[in-house]
Parts: structure tokens; C-alpha cells; sequence
């Protein structure tokens, strides 16, 4: 049983027949500290592309550059995926924000679009956010997204959830399937244009700040090949984009 009539638990088995067409083999586990450590452990030992593990909770969910990433329980869809890409690892981050960021436009009829690298925005605020780290040759692609969390409950007021938004559809059986198949999509074509296009960061003044603390101010022109900001000329492969106009 649960609680939150509004917060119903994900369907494992459905999800599993569902998405198997589509390559996906998919688990769903009640609570665990991080479900990117649960596929990059799966990675390290041999596991095939296309392993999905979701957790209704996460304890000790982990976000980029450090930080955390906290949802209360089956109010968001937090899990990971394990991509053994056959072209470049660094374009896997950008394309799978692609996938989502449409799967979020179709489902969900939401005006999301990209912060770099992949941050999903809508109206400015944050409602997704993606962390991908690179196991043995393989990617563990890692996402949280706000479902229907309230204000209350978000991390940070600049945050925003699906619900909070108008979305079309709050169901997370729903919203899953769509997310994953936009995601079989986007790995599938080459979807960097569609990146570039969405992408709300191109052609705005930003601050980058850079892991380390040392932060450039000036105007993000670019992605280039190797999937990085160039920021007034110059290349940049990872920090935290704010949007200053
Ligand atoms: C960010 O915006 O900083 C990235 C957040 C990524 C959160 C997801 S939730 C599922 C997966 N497991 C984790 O521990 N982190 C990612």
C-alpha cells in the first residue's frame, strides 16, 4: 500500500514488457543510495546496454559537480541507464538531454528546453537534471526528474516540477516510457543538430563557473565537436552555466 493517493508506485512489470521492444531491461527497486552507482557497479560487471534501474527513493542521490540530488519518494522518476555507445562518449550527455527534452514537449506538452550540458528548463527554472559518468567505455546516464512535487518540497526555489508547470500528463508510467524512447531516439540518429536548436544556453551572455571556483563571464557561442561550451573563443568541458540575460 501507499500512502500519497496522488504519488501511486511505478509498474515494474508492465514497464519491463513494455519498453523490451525498445531495448530496454528495466528494474525497479524500492529504495537505494544512488541508482548511477547500482549501474556503474552492473557496468563494471559486464552488463549489456540498455539496463534501466529506477528507484521509487534514493538516499544519497548524486547530482554534478558534487552535489546532491534530493526527491521525496515516487514524487519524481530518478534512475539510471547504461549506454555502451558505438560513436563518441562525450555527445551521449548532450543527445539524451535531446531525447528528453522532446519527450517532455510531446508527453508532456511543456516548453522544456536545454541549459549546457543538459540541465532541462522550463520557464527558466530547472525540472530535470542529468548526471553521466563514464565506466569502463560504457556511460552511466543518470536522471531526476520533478514529477509532482510540490513548491514545499523542492530543493531549491529555482527548481520546478512537471506538475508545477501544467503538464498534460503527471503519470510517471507515462512519462517514463516516453523519456526512454526519446532516448532510444536520440542515441539512435545524430540529434546534434536538434541539441543545438534546443538549447537555451547558445547565444546568451553567461557566467561559467568552472569546477575548481575560478568562474569566465561572456558569450556562449557554441558546442563544438567534442560536445563543449565555447565561451568567447574559448572551449570549456564541464562547469555550471548561468544564464545572465
Ligand atoms: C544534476 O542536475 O546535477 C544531475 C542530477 C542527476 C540526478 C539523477 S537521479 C538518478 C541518478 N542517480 C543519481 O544518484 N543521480 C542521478
Amino acid at each position: 500500500m501507499y500512502g500519497d493517493l496522488d504519488r501511486p508506485p511505478l509498474r515494474g512489470d508492465a514497464l519491463t514488457r513494455a519498453l523490451e521492444p525498445d531495448g530496454y531491461r528495466v528494474e525497479v527497486l524500492e529504495s537505494t543510495g544512488s541508482t548511477n552507482a547500482v549501474v556503474a557497479e552492473r557496468a563494471r560487471a559486464g552488463d549489456a546496454h540498455g539496463l534501466v534501474v529506477v528507484a521509487e527513493e534514493q538516499t544519497q542521490g548524486r547530482g554534478r559537480l558534487d552535489r546532491t540530488w534530493a526527491s521525496p519518494a515516487r514524487a519524481g522518476l530518478t534512475f539510471s541507464v547504461l549506454v555502451r555507445p558505438s560513436g563518441p562518449l562525450s555527445w551521449v550527455p548532450l543527445l539524451a538531454g535531446v531525447g528528453v527534452a522532446q519527450a517532455l514537449r510531446r508527453q508532456c506538452e511543456v516548453d522544456a528546453v536545454l541549459k549546457w550540458p543538459n540541465d532541462l528548463l522550463i520557464a527558466d527554472r530547472k525540472v530535470c537534471g542529468m548526471l553521466a559518468e563514464a565506466v569502463d567505455g560504457a556511460v552511466v546516464l543518470g536522471i531526476g526528474l520533478n514529477v509532482t512535487t510540490r513548491r514545499d518540497e523542492l530543493p531549491v526555489p529555482e527548481a520546478t516540477s512537471l506538475v508545477l508547470e501544467g503538464a498534460t500528463t503527471t503519470d510517471r508510467d507515462t512519462v517514463l516510457r516516453a523519456l526512454l524512447r526519446g532516448i532510444a531516439d536520440a542515441l539512435g540518429d545524430d540529434t546534434r543538430s536538434s541539441y543545438r536548436a534546443l538549447c537555451s544556453t547558445l547565444g546568451r551572455a553567461v557566467r561559467l563557473e568552472l569546477p575548481g571556483g575560478r568562474s569566465v563571464t561572456g558569450m556562449a557561442q557554441a558546442i563544438d565537436d567534442d560536445g563543449r561550451l565555447v565561451v568567447d573563443g574559448s572551449p570549456y568541458a564541464a562547469g555550471d552555466v548561468v544564464h545572465l540575460r
